[in-house]
């Protein structure tokens, strides 16, 4: 059995005026929708219990193994809104499956793919109100698994929840499609071989806390993490993938080194990379390589991709050192734009999906 029958639990409404008012500029992560998913899992009888509830605090035992031993995964994905007002997700089974890839590093169940498609269905559907339609405006979608059970004994949990909420999103970084300046991580490393590196897993973002004060402190909106072994070896950033991209068209982003996140953006511009014919190569990149390239004009734009930040040019790399890479203020640069107009396009209804990725609700 991979669907189940969800019980249904309606809420109280935001009423209308005031849910249009948080729609008119609903920032990122900040406001929720009226309902969420919530799954049990336990060992004796799989997942059960599937519910639609009002949005709102969930029961939680103290001793329980998620706030101890920090057993969570997590996804981001989102609903957009087409002109003609249908509402589509964007291939939300690569999440299931990383989702459960993430849950084997984790000890943590697998979840039926067609059973994460349903909740996310039953989700937008009774809060589709929800669907903002401005300007790269979208729904974000957050499943997340916790380990739930009472027991401080050291071991993967028997009882876990599998959970979806939904926050009205703006860009994620204010402003405009602008270039932002990234900082890199010297002494501060976000994975290691053989760890969780390329497991959503909330931990690798709590590491990335304390490093991504720093960078705000120096001005920079995001963490670039390098390889703990040669601090030389780009990685990604804290919530994002990166790419460079050469004078000749050449788009060159860090291989899948079981370090980093296995980004559904990032695969998806390879795609249409390729598909335009231009070469994409995923091989190990350096920060030496980087600056070289940027000094001497063959690297002419960078950027970090991912769901939350969509496309987002790169203007500079700073670190202890000083200024590493200056794109001066250029204007975002020219594939950047023209990639990020045909992912969002996809997504947004006005480009043909010849991909098949997008999935009405
Ligand atoms: N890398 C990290 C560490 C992330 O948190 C994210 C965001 O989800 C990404 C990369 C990009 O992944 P995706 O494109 O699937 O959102
Ligand atoms: C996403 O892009 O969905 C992320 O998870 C990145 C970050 C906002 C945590």
């Amino acid at each position: 059995m991979t669907e189940l029958t969800f019980t249904r639990t309606p809420a109280t409404r935001l009423p209308d005026a005031e849910r249009e008012a948080v729609l008119a500029d609903p920032g990122f992560g900040k406001r929720f929708t009226d309902h969420m998913i919530s799954i049990v899992w336990d060992r004796e009888q799989g997942w059960h219990d599937a519910e639609v509830l009002p949005y709102g605090p969930i029961p939680m035992d103290p001793a329980s193994s998620v706030l101890h031993y920090g057993q969570e995964i997590f996804e981001g994905l989102k609903a957009y809104r087409h002109p003609n007002g249908d509402i589509v997700t964007f291939r939300p089974e690569a999440n299931a499956q990383r989702l459960n890839e993430s849950a084997a590093r984790l000890a943590l169940p697998e979840l039926p793919v067609e059973l994460f498609v349903q909740a996310i269905r039953e989700l937008v559907t009774v809060d589709a109100d929800w669907v903002p339609s401005g300007h790269d405006q979208s729904l974000y979608l957050r499943p997340f698994m916790i380990a739930d059970e009472s027991f401080l004994g050291v071991r993967a949990a028997e009882r876990a929840r599998f959970m979806v909420i939904a926050s009205p999103a703006g860009p994620y970084f204010t402003g405009g499609v602008k270039p932002v300046s990234i900082w890199l991580s010297g002494e501060h490393a976000r994975a290691g071989r053989g760890g969780t590196g390329a497991a959503k897993c909330g931990g690798n973002y709590a590491s990335s806390l304390l490093p991504t004060r720093i960078a705000a402190q120096h001005g920079c909106a995001q963490v670039l993490f390098t390889d703990s072994a040669t601090e030389d070896t780009i990685d990604e950033l804290g919530g994002m993938n990166l790419f460079l991209v050469h004078r000749d068209g050449r788009l060159v982003t860090p291989e899948l080194n079981g370090n980093i996140l296995d980004g559904i953006t990032r695969k998806s511009l390879i795609r249409l990379a390729q598909d335009r014919g231009l070469t994409v190569e995923e091989r190990k990149v350096t920060v030496g390589e980087w600056r070289a390239g940027a000094a001497d004009g063959s690297i002419t734009e960078a950027f970090a991709c991912g769901t939350a930040a969509v496309i987002t040019p790169i203007g500079q790399l700073k670190s202890e050192q000083g200024v590493l890479v200056d794109f001066g203020d250029r204007a975002p640069g020219e594939l950047t734009m023209s990639l990020r107009d045909e992912l969002t396009g996809i997504q947004f209804g006005t480009v043909a999906d010849r991909f098949g990725w997008v999935e009405r609700i």
